[in-house]
């Protein structure tokens, strides 16, 4: 008789009786938005991350929306981004009416290649969204350094990256705004969240009065300064964010060593592991993702993983070739090869913080034997 395999999901957050206490504490106040758990929030992530200020918001979309805002940008305008990145990425230049512009990425790290991105710009062009994909730093000197000989304004897609470092700084310590979500695959969780952080305090009193309904600080309820949006991340949310934040560190080593276990288990199979840390970029995990050989049906691969109760995912598609974006922008397969051949060949495989040994190791043999 087959006894039926234990499925291993994709991810998993890492909930506890904390994150429980917290929440209750928020919906026993009655104070479920607007109270005093947003701000703690803030302040605890603004001290992980480095930041001067952080402003809560209600998801990382949210977060790249608004600083979109920050950045001027608007009809007619062009904002260069990763085209092997979550649609957000580029969607938010959409909301604004402006076009994305793709620009290749680097092989090694999946991030923007600042060649690509130089050789991108127009007159046209307002600003960079670069990301820091699957937790790995992008060339951020070297992009900022493009912004500032060509008049752009910068925006860091750290939406999978809280707890990493550039150039032993953490993300969001770098001046320039930088977004972070908190969906439950994340690093943290808050459900549905996100936060930007900047050096500027002029950009952070505009990103809360644009999250809250354009509310000046000396508006009434029903007064509104300028047009803005509802994008403001409630108490409860941000309750369990202060759980999750009182464990980050746990949870970050937890997810460093199951990616070490997955290195040392994935040896002398034939796929690619992701890129090692060096002085400058050390990664925050955040998905643990494969490169097959070429010529692997790698939507085949994951179909057979699946049968066997393990959860793979294609991480991740190129923006510019979903559907929406050719009807609108004309976009085709071939102009970004370096991103489409990654898009072709990559795959997630179930990570997480608590992630046991004995999964990783049914894992690595169920893909050993289907890759053979
Ligand atoms: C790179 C990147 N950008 C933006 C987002 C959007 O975040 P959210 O799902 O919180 O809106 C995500 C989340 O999946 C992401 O991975």
């Amino acid at each position: 008789m087959s006894v039926a395999l234990k499925r291993i999901a994709l991810s998993s957050p890492w909930i506890d009786e904390r994150d429980e206490e917290l929440v209750l504490e928020v919906l026993r106040s009655g104070r479920l938005s607007l109270g005093p758990t947003g701000p703690r929030f803030e302040q605890l992530l603004a001290d992980a991350t480095g930041a001067r200020h952080c402003a809560t918001v209600s998801s990382g979309t949210a977060g790249l929306h608004l600083c979109m805002r920050l950045a001027g940008v608007g009809p007619g305008d062009e904002v260069i981004t990763s085209p092997y990145s979550f649609v957000a990425s580029a969607n938010c230049a959409m909301y604004e009416g402006a076009t994305p512009v793709f620009a290749d990425i680097d092989p090694r790290t999946y991030n923007l290649d600042p060649a690509a991105v130089e050789a991108a710009v127009t007159e046209r062009t307002k600003a960079i969204v670069a990301v820091d994909i699957y937790g790995y730093p992008c060339e951020l000197d070297e992009l900022r350094a493009i912004c500032d000989r060509q008049g752009l304004a910068f925006v860091e897609d750290a939406c999978e990256a809280l707890g990493a470092t550039y150039k032993g700084r953490p993300l969001g310590s770098h001046g320039h705004p930088a977004t972070f979500a908190f969906y439950p695959n994340k690093q943290i969780t808050t459900g549905e969240g996100g936060a930007v952080t900047t050096d500027s305090e002029e950009e952070f009193e505009l990103l809360v009065s644009l999250r809250n309904q354009g509310r000046l600080e000396t508006s009434s309820w029903l007064q509104h300064g300028r047009f803005g949006f509802n994008y403001r991340l409630d108490d409860i949310s941000a309750a369990l964010g202060i759980g999750q934040l009182e464990k980050l560190d746990r949870i970050l080593a937890g997810r460093s060593e199951a990616a070490a276990r997955y290195g040392e288990l994935l040896a002398g199979i034939e796929v690619e592991a992701p890129l090692a840390d060096d002085a400058d970029h050390v990664r925050s995990w955040f998905v643990y993702v494969v490169k097959l050989p070429a010529g692997v049906d790698r939507d085949g691969l994951i179909h057979r993983m699946g049968e066997e109760g393990i959860d793979c995912a294609p991480y991740l598609p190129s923006i510019h070739l979903q559907s929406y974006m050719r009807e609108q922008f004309g976009f085709s397969e071939g102009m970004f090869p370096v991103s489409e051949d990654a898009s072709a060949r990559t795959m997630a495989i179930p990570f997480h913080a608590r992630l046991a040994r004995e999964d990783q190791e049914r894992v690595v043999e169920t893909l050993r034997a289907a890759l053979q």
